[in-house]
């Protein structure tokens, strides 16, 4: 079963959530940056994607072809590419001692397909049992913005591209998007910090880092003085 074994050799995982245009890529590079500088080796990846099966799902669902399905079958093709994601490179990575940071995870069903598309949470905790089993993240970094500083960025990061299924929805939708995130963050302390990412980038990356040395890394005096 996935996920059921933790120890010490094991990988961490780290998940990256938040609304468009929080600067999640931006932050996961610099904290792949400075584990790997901590020679902790640390992997980078995405969902929907980050495997060749699910990638082909995403381009799927970024082209709307979800939307068409209706919410219900939206959530299995997101479900679908978390699965082969999860076997193919997630556990694997783990098991082998690796840190994998993760640009969205389950937290982005419940958010985008849950809160927002209405599917029964009875239905996202059936699909996530058979996907991912017992595998949770250590440690869920939650990026707030403001939607409309939001909006703004990922219009300046898109330039003429025309905006995919989700960054086309209005700004009650994004409103909504980052309430459920904010709940989430509510309900599940432990596993999750919302971090205030209304801030020069490099401010960002110094909270999201205090946020990692002091769960996983305040034991180890020599990795932390490596990078402090
Ligand atoms: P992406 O271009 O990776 O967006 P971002 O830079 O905002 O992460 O597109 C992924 C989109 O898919 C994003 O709008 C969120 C959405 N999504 C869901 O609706 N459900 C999910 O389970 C996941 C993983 C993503």
């Amino acid at each position: 079963m996935a996920g059921a074994k933790k120890d010490q050799s094991r990988g961490r995982f780290i998940t990256f959530e938040g609304g468009e245009g929080s600067g999640k890529s931006t932050q996961i590079k610099t904290l792949a940056e400075r584990l790997n500088g901590a020679e902790l080796r640390t992997i980078v990846t995405r969902e929907p994607g980050g495997s060749p099966g699910a990638e082909i799902i995403r381009h799927l669902l970024l082209s709307g072809m979800g939307k068409l399905l209706g919410p219900e079958a939206e959530t299995l093709l997101f479900a679908a590419a978390r699965d082969d994601h999860v076997h193919a490179v997630i556990e694997p990575a783990l098991e082998q001692g690796i840190w994998v940071l993760c640009d969205r995870f389950f937290d982005s069903t419940r958010a985008y397909q849950g809160r927002l598309g209405k599917v029964e949470p009875a239905v996202l905790n059936a699909m996530q049992r058979v996907t991912i089993g017992d595998l949770k993240p250590d440690l869920t970094i939650i990026l707030d913005v403001p939607v409309d500083i939001g909006m703004q960025r990922a219009a300046a990061r898109r330039g003429d591209r025309a905006p995919d299924r989700f960054e086309a929805e209005d700004v009650k939708f994004h409103e909504g998007l980052r309430d459920a995130y904010r709940q989430i963050a509510v309900a599940e302390p432990q596993r999750c910090v919302l971090v205030d990412a209304n801030a020069a980038p490099g401010v960002v990356a110094a909270r999201v880092w205090t946020s990692v040395r002091d769960r996983f890394l305040s034991h180890d005096v020599s990795k932390v003085a490596n990078l402090a």
